[in-house]
């Protein structure tokens, strides 16, 4: 974790550092669970930042490293006009797509809705002859942990107020609903279904409907090879050569197309820098983790208008009050 102390947040970005830690579970700790695949008793809170255990009661098994992230994509898809929806496909007890409609929510968006593609059942048995990358995977044996019903995703929601009808489901396997989803745009697709076929499926049907400066979020690239492996299929198969930025040990995102931002070197986000980061030195700078919390910083250093993001933070994004974690 960064030894940087939070930046000063306007009350939107309070809240929603409010609602991660209570999505992690992070401020009322989890009792952990013991599995074959991952063992977390006792809990380590520093698993839970990053995600990499699988907790008993917090709604969402993404750490706060990666929500952060997430939560940096959507303002930024807010503040820079990209068109479209918020979808999630592969959801789990939802907590992912509850921080999706918070900041709908908090940034006042009455407009766009929050879609959660999911089975409801857990995960489908692999299909090696369509999908040779995924044999002998075994999350479908884990329905017990990973099959969550709708009725529970939405008694989750509710429990944060946040179930409305800017909210959408699509239960089912992936194959069946996400052809027809009627869903035109999207700003935001973040893809959680740890598989090839869903990861594979998930692309097929839906990346031709992200905007312009929408951004491909995706969870398990570090963490699961078949996951990985269907990442690289369809970029390759596709042509697309926006680069892949790294969150964290297993979270990645790309933004889709030649998208130039409102202001390159202007402030983003939402974040007021405090005393603490204008004394940041450069010892302490994450490059990692700055570029995937500015996505708009990220561009301008692949565009080579800055050689890193170190470059940027002490030329600009210090002064800007950029937000460092
Ligand atoms: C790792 S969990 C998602 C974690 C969640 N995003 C969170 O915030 O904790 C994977 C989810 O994907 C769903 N899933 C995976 N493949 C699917 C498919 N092909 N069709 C429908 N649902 C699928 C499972 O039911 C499960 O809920």
């Amino acid at each position: 974790m960064s030894e940087f102390p939070v930046a000063v947040r306007r009350p939107a970005g309070l809240y929603l550092d409010l609602l991660k830690n209570c999505l992690t579970r992070v401020l009322f700790p989890d009792r952990g669970l013991d599995h074959d695949l991952v063992t977390t008793s006792p809990v380590v809170l520093a698993d839970r930042l990053e995600g990499k255990d699988w907790p008993t009661e917090a709604e969402t098994m993404v750490g706060i490293r990666r929500l952060d992230q997430l939560e940096a994509c959507m303002v930024n898809a807010l503040e820079n006009g990209v068109p479209g929806d918020f979808v999630e496909t592969g959801v789990w007890r939802g907590g992912a797509s509850i921080l999706m409609r918070a900041v709908l929510k908090a940034y006042g968006d009455c407009d766009r809705r929050v879609w959660l593609a999911d089975s409801f059942q857990g995960l489908p048995l692999p299909d090696p002859a369509r999908y040779p990358q995924d044999a002998g995977d075994g999350h479908h044996q884990l329905s017990g942990y990973l099959a969550i019903p709708l009725e529970e995703v939405q008694a989750n929601f509710r429990r944060y107020g946040l179930l409305d009808e800017q909210v959408c489901f699509l239960p089912g396997w992936f194959k069946d609903t996400l052809p027809s989803a009627p869903i035109a745009q999207i700003s935001v697709l973040r893809l959680d279904g740890d598989m090839y076929e869903s990861t594979m499926e998930a692309l097929e049907y839906l990346y031709p409907r992200v905007s312009d400066g929408g951004f491909i979020v995706v969870d398990d690239y570090g963490a699961l090879p078949n996951c990985r492996a269907a990442i690289e299929d369809f970029r390759s198969a596709c042509g697309i050569t926006e680069p892949v930025v790294r969150i964290d040990w297993t979270g990645v995102f790309w933004q889709k197309g030649h998208f130039a931002p409102r202001s390159p070197l202007g402030p983003a986000g939402d974040g007021i820098g405090g005393d603490e980061e204008l004394n940041a030195t450069d010892s302490d700078f994450d490059e990692e983790f700055y570029l995937a919390l500015n996505p708009d910083v990220a561009q301008a250093v692949l565009q080579g208008h800055f050689h890193s993001a170190r470059e940027h933070f002490f030329k600009y994004g210090r002064a800007e009050g950029r937000r460092l974690r």
